[in-house]
């Protein structure tokens, strides 16, 4: 596991680390061929759930879902979010992470949050739970879903929290919606790995939600590419899969016993 993360800190400045949300193993078997790292994220709420806002996943469900990507997960690194509420104090932090690592074998855990949480990834660090930070929009709390950057306060504080969370030993930082001068500014200050998304080219990495890459997920945000339109491809094999089962021409003789 040490060596997985000390691969991936090597990695600044020389190659662009690759990854992608995965919420269950079948998909996760595909990314693992592709990925640095695989992040079970708590995005699963909205995009699975259907919830208004991430804080209504909890721990159960991030468990759940993590031991099913962990069956498809071989090479790459795979962090699990932490929901909120469960990282509310440094106990309660210490408790959640040694339960996830535990029952999904992950490699590490992923908090939202800078100066507010810093005491807390000490400890975790301190419990060899390796930790990925999460500066920027931070789904579990903010209130505006805008991009950050814009106010210089704000530029400030992201700036400062990097910088916290990098001394309390967190193995690279999640910067979310941010704006394209500051991320720069974020990623050449920190020894550790930047991972983007919606936050430029300048960072060392980017990660993109799956379900957004292959347009399963209709909804269209600035950030997002979409590779494929899996919908259609879903919607083309269904149809002829309908059209088959009406005209009784599957299953034929070949699928039978
Ligand atoms: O929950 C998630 O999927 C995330 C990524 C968007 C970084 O935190």
């Amino acid at each position: 596991m040490k060596k997985k993360i000390l691969d991936l800190i090597k990695k600044k400045n020389k190659k662009k680390i690759v990854s992608l949300t995965a919420y269950s193993k079948n998909i996760a078997s595909i990314l693992d061929n592709y990925c640095d790292i695989v992040l079970v994220g708590d995005s699963l709420g909205s995009v699975l759930y259907s919830y208004k806002s991430t804080r209504e996943v909890s721990l159960d469900m991030m468990i759940e879902h993590s031991k099913s990507v962990r069956m498809g997960i071989k090479k790459a690194l795979m962090v699990v979010d932490m929901p909120h509420n469960t990282y509310r104090n440094s106990k309660e932090a210490l408790k959640n992470a040694k339960l996830i690592m535990k029952k999904t074998k992950c490699h590490g855990v992923k908090l939202e949050g800078g100066k507010k949480i810093y005491e807390t990834v000490k400890i975790l660090v301190k419990n060899k739970i390796p930790v990925m930070g999460h500066l920027g929009l931070l789904p579990q709390s903010d209130k505006t879903f805008k991009f950050k950057g814009q106010k210089k306060s704000e530029r400030d504080n992201i700036l400062k929290d990097s910088q916290l969370l990098e001394k309390a030993g967190v193995f690279s930082i999640v910067l979310e919606c941010v704006e394209t001068s500051l991320a720069k500014l974020v990623t050449k200050g920190l020894k550790i790995p930047t991972i983007g998304i919606g936050a430029s080219k300048y960072c060392d990495g980017q990660i993109l939600v799956f379900d957004d890459l292959i347009g399963l997920n209709p909804m269209k945000y600035r950030f997002v590419k979409k590779y494929i339109n899996i919908r259609n491809e879903i919607s083309k094999a269904v149809l002829n899969y309908s059209k088959e089962v009406r005209k009784i021409k599957f299953p034929n003789k070949k699928n039978s016993y």
